[in-house]
C-alpha cells in the first residue's frame, strides 16, 4: 500500500506544482506582447502539446458516425472530442460534416470544442477552426452567397471584391469561425481546370488587384476584430496550370514563368498581410510541393519573408507516400514535409501524423527548432485572432448576418459581373410585352447559379438551397408575369427529353431564351475530357434554331465551355459565370434592361479546343499556317464585354515621351457615353514592350479603372505609372524594365514612349 501511495502522492503533488506554475505563468504572460506570450507558452509545452498544435482534424473525426458517413442530424461525439482535444491536444479543426448547418449549430460545435480546450487541457490553448468560405460563408444556412471568384474578377471592381470579403468575414465570424481558406490565388490560365471558376482569371494585374482587395476585406487592419477572419492564400504554388488540365496532375512551369505569372498574386497577398497559406496538392516540376523545401522555405520564407502559418491541403502528407510515391512510408512523408517547411497538417482523418511526428522528433529526425518555429507561428495566429481572450463569439453581435443589406451587395456584384458577349441588332434589352420560351438546364436551378462550395462541397444537393432566392425563371416570372412565358425543362445538363414539346412551344413565342449550364463541381469530380459544352445542349440549341426565332443564350459555366457551333445561331450571349444566390434576379434585370451590363471577361474565351491561348501570348503564337498573324482567334478576347450604351474614347495623352528610371508617367484618356443609357465602362490600359531580351508578350494589362457615365457625359481617366509597371522577369529571373520603346493602348487608341 505504501509503495503505491508514494508514487501517487508524488504524481499528485508534481501535477499540482505544474498546474500552479502554469496558472502563475499564464497570468504573467496575459499582459505581455504576443511574442513574449508565445515564447512563454512554448517553453511550457511538451512535445505532445507542440505536435498537437500542428495537427488539424476534420470535424468528422469529432462527430457521431463514420467518417464521411456521419449520423444525421449532426452531433458531436463526447468521447471522440476528448480523444482529439484532451489526449492528442490537437490545435485545429476544419470543415463541416458533409453539409451546411444553422448558425446555432455552428455555435454549439465551436462552444463545445473551445470549452473542452479551455477546461480540460493543461495550457488551455484555444482551437483554431478553419472553413472554406469561398463565396460567402457557404456552409452556414441563411448566409449571403456571393458570385464566385471568377465572377468577382469579371466586375473589374476591386471595391466590390473588398465589400464581399468584408461581409464574408463578418458572416464567418458570426458562425463562430475565425479562419477562412480563401482566396484562391492560382492564376486561371488553364481553362480545362475544374477550379477555373475559383480563380480571378488569367491576368496577373487584374488578379493582383482583386487579391489585395480581398485580403483587406477579410482581415481588415486588425484580425483580432471579431468581424474579421484570417485569410488563407492558396494553393502555393503552380496548382492551376497542370498540363492535362485535370485536378492535381503534374505542372511543369519554368522558374521564369512561375515568377512572371503565378507568384505575383501570392506576393501581393503577403504584402497585404495575409496570415496563412495553403500548399498546392500537386507536383511542380516533378516534386510534390508539400515536400519541396525550395518552394516552402527558400522561396516562401527566405525570399518572400512570409511569417504566417503554412497548412497542407487535404491528406497531402499521406499522399506523398500513397499517391506521389516520393516517400516509402508515411513516417518518411511526415519527415519530408515538416522538414521542408509545413507548419500544420490537414491530416485530417486520423492520428497517425501526430504519433509519427512525435517519434520523429524523439529520434531527432525532425529538429525541435523546426517544431518550435511551426508552433510559434500557429500560436501567434491564435493570439492575433484574439482567440485566447475570446474563443467564442457572441451570437447577438451579428445582427446583419444574412441581411438584405448584405444580399444587395451580392446582387450588385452579380449585376457588375455578368458579361454581354453578343447583342446582334441590339436584341437586348428585351421588351416585357413579348412572348418568350424559357428553357435549358440553367433556367430553374439555384445550384447551377452557385456552383460548388454551396451548402455542400460539390454544391449539388438541392435540399440545402437557400430559401427565398430566385432562379432565373422565377425572377423572370416575377418581372413580367407568367402569361407571356412558355417554359420547358426538356433539356437537362446532358440529355434532351422531349424535343417536340420544346419545338412546339418555341413556335408560339417571339424569342427563345436558352439557359445553358454546367454541373456544379470542383476538384477531382470536376475533371472533364472535353471543353466543348455537353452535346445535348449543343443539339438542343441547334434544333431550336430551326424554328426561326431569335435565340438568346444565357451561359452559366464553371469555365469557358466551347459554344463555337451554336454561337452563330444566337442573337445574344450573356455569360453569367457563377453569379450566386442573387444571380437569377441579376440575369432577369439585365435581360429586361433594369441593369446595363458592365462585366468584362477576366479570361480569353476560346473558339477551339486546340487553341487555349491567353491574351498575353507571344508573337510567335499569332503566326498562322499561311504565315499571316491570325492564329490567335479566340471567340471573345480577355477584357471584352458589351454595354447597352456606346462609349467613345479620345485624346490618349502621355505626360512624357521619354520615361527615366525614377520618373512617373501620367497617361490620360477621355471617355464619352454616346448612348441614351447610363452605364459603367472599364477603361483598360495595355502596354507592349516592343523589343526585350525575353520574348515579350503581344500586350499586357498594366492598369484599369471602372467608371460610371451618364448619357452624354465625358470623363477623363488618368493613370500614374512608373518603370516597375513595365517590367518583366528577365534573364536572371529578376524583374527588369529594359530601355527601349513601349506602346500603350486604350481601346483602339495608341501612344508611344521610350524608357531610358
Ligand atoms: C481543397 C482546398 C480546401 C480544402 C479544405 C481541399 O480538397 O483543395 O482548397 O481548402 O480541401 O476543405
Amino acid at each position: 500500500m505504501k509503495n503505491i501511495m508514494k508514487p501517487v502522492f508524488f504524481i499528485l503533488s508534481f501535477s499540482l506544482f505544474v498546474i500552479g506554475c502554469v496558472n502563475n505563468n499564464q497570468e504573467k504572460i496575459q499582459n505581455s506582447s504576443i511574442n513574449e506570450r508565445v515564447d512563454s507558452l512554448i517553453s511550457l509545452m511538451s512535445i505532445e502539446e507542440k505536435v498537437g498544435q500542428m495537427t488539424q482534424l476534420n470535424l468528422d473525426v469529432l462527430s457521431v458516425g463514420e467518417i464521411y458517413k456521419l449520423e444525421e442530424p449532426h452531433r458531436l461525439d463526447e468521447k471522440k472530442i476528448r480523444k482529439a482535444i484532451v489526449d492528442y491536444k490537437i490545435g485545429s479543426v476544419l470543415n463541416c460534416g458533409g453539409h451546411t448547418y444553422t448558425r446555432e449549430h455552428w455555435h454549439e460545435i465551436i462552444n463545445k470544442i473551445q470549452v473542452t480546450a479551455q477546461k480540460e487541457t493543461r495550457l488551455k490553448i484555444p482551437i483554431l477552426y478553419g472553413i472554406d468560405a469561398i463565396h460567402g460563408v457557404n456552409y452556414t444556412i441563411g448566409s449571403t452567397l456571393f458570385p464566385q471568384q471568377l465572377s468577382q474578377a469579371a466586375t473589374w471592381n476591386p471595391e466590390i471584391v473588398e465589400e464581399i470579403a468584408s461581409i464574408t468575414a463578418y458572416e464567418t465570424r458570426a458562425s463562430g469561425i475565425p479562419w477562412n481558406f480563401s482566396p484562391v490565388l492560382d492564376l486561371g490560365r488553364q481553362p480545362l481546370w475544374s477550379r477555373f471558376f475559383e480563380t480571378y482569371g488569367e491576368d496577373v494585374h487584374l488578379a493582383k488587384t482583386m487579391t489585395k482587395a480581398c485580403i483587406i476585406g477579410y482581415q481588415g487592419k486588425d484580425v483580432s476584430n471579431n468581424k474579421k477572419v484570417a485569410a488563407c492564400m492558396k494553393h502555393f504554388l503552380g496548382y492551376s496550370f497542370s498540363m492535362s488540365g485535370k485536378d492535381r496532375t503534374p505542372a511543369w512551369i519554368p522558374e521564369r514563368q512561375l515568377r512572371e505569372y503565378f507568384l505575383p498574386t501570392f506576393k501581393e497577398a503577403i504584402a497585404a498581410g495575409a496570415k496563412t497559406i495553403m500548399i498546392n496538392s500537386g507536383e511542380l516540376n516533378g516534386i510534390p510541393v508539400h515536400a519541396d523545401s525550395t518552394i516552402l522555405t527558400n522561396l516562401l520564407r527566405k525570399e518572400l519573408k512570409f511569417t504566417g502559418v503554412a497548412v497542407t491541403d487535404w491528406e497531402d502528407i499521406i499522399k506523398l507516400h500513397k499517391l506521389h510515391k516520393v516517400a516509402g512510408t508515411l513516417k518518411e512523408a511526415v519527415k519530408m514535409s515538416i522538414n521542408a517547411g509545413i507548419d500544420m497538417s490537414m491530416v485530417p482523418n486520423d492520428f497517425e501524423f501526430s504519433d509519427l511526428l512525435i517519434q520523429l522528433v524523439k529520434e531527432k529526425q525532425v529538429p525541435m527548432s523546426r517544431i518550435d518555429e511551426a508552433v510559434k507561428r500557429i500560436l501567434t495566429l491564435k493570439l492575433e485572432l484574439g482567440l485566447f481572450e475570446k474563443p467564442i463569439n457572441y451570437f447577438a453581435d451579428y445582427s446583419d448576418f444574412g441581411s438584405k443589406k448584405h444580399s444587395e451587395v451580392s446582387y450588385r456584384a452579380a449585376t457588375e459581373s455578368i458579361t454581354l458577349l453578343k447583342n446582334k441588332n441590339e436584341i437586348l434589352p428585351l421588351k416585357s410585352n413579348q412572348r418568350f420560351l424559357i428553357c435549358g438546364p440553367g433556367a430553374n436551378s439555384l445550384n447551377i447559379l452557385n456552383g460548388a462550395w454551396t451548402h455542400t462541397w460539390q454544391g449539388l444537393d438541392t435540399n440545402y438551397n437557400s430559401k427565398n432566392k430566385l432562379t432565373p425563371l422565377q425572377a423572370i416570372y416575377k418581372e413580367i408575369g407568367k402569361e407571356n412565358i412558355e417554359y420547358t425543362n426538356s433539356c437537362t445538363l446532358d440529355s434532351i427529353n422531349d424535343l417536340s414539346s420544346a419545338i412546339r412551344k418555341a413556335k408560339k413565342v417571339d424569342k427563345i431564351i436558352v439557359f445553358l449550364g454546367e454541373i456544379p463541381c470542383t476538384e477531382k469530380p470536376g475533371d472533364i475530357e472535353d471543353l466543348t459544352l455537353p452535346r445535348a445542349q449543343v443539339e438542343f440549341v441547334k434544333q431550336l434554331s430551326t424554328c426561326g426565332k431569335p435565340i438568346i443564350l444565357v451561359m452559366t459555366f464553371n469555365r469557358p465551355r466551347l459554344i463555337t457551333e451554336i454561337e452563330p445561331l444566337a442573337d445574344a450571349c450573356l455569360l453569367t459565370y457563377l453569379p450566386g444566390d442573387e444571380g437569377g434576379r441579376a440575369i432577369s434585370d439585365m435581360l429586361f434592361g433594369k441593369i446595363n451590363p458592365s462585366g468584362k471577361l477576366p479570361f480569353t474565351y476560346p473558339r477551339y479546343s486546340g487553341s487555349l491561348l491567353p491574351y498575353d501570348h507571344k508573337h510567335t503564337e499569332r503566326l498562322d499556317k499561311k504565315f499571316g498573324e491570325n492564329a490567335f482567334d479566340p471567340l471573345f478576347e480577355f477584357g471584352y464585354g458589351l454595354s447597352y450604351t456606346k462609349f467613345e474614347y479620345s485624346e490618349l495623352k502621355l505626360s512624357l515621351t521619354t520615361l527615366k528610371q525614377n520618373d512617373t508617367i501620367l497617361i490620360s484618356v477621355k471617355i464619352k457615353n454616346k448612348g441614351l443609357l447610363e452605364g459603367k465602362e472599364v477603361v483598360q490600359l495595355y502596354s507592349t514592350d516592343c523589343v526585350a531580351s525575353i520574348t515579350p508578350s503581344v500586350k499586357k494589362l498594366v492598369a484599369f479603372n471602372k467608371i460610371n457615365l451618364k448619357p452624354g457625359e465625358t470623363k477623363e481617366v488618368k493613370f500614374k505609372l512608373s518603370a516597375v509597371n513595365f517590367s518583366f522577369i528577365g534573364l536572371n529571373n529578376k524583374p527588369v524594365t529594359e530601355p527601349g520603346d513601349f506602346e500603350l493602348r486604350v481601346d483602339t487608341l495608341k501612344a508611344k514612349f521610350i524608357y531610358q
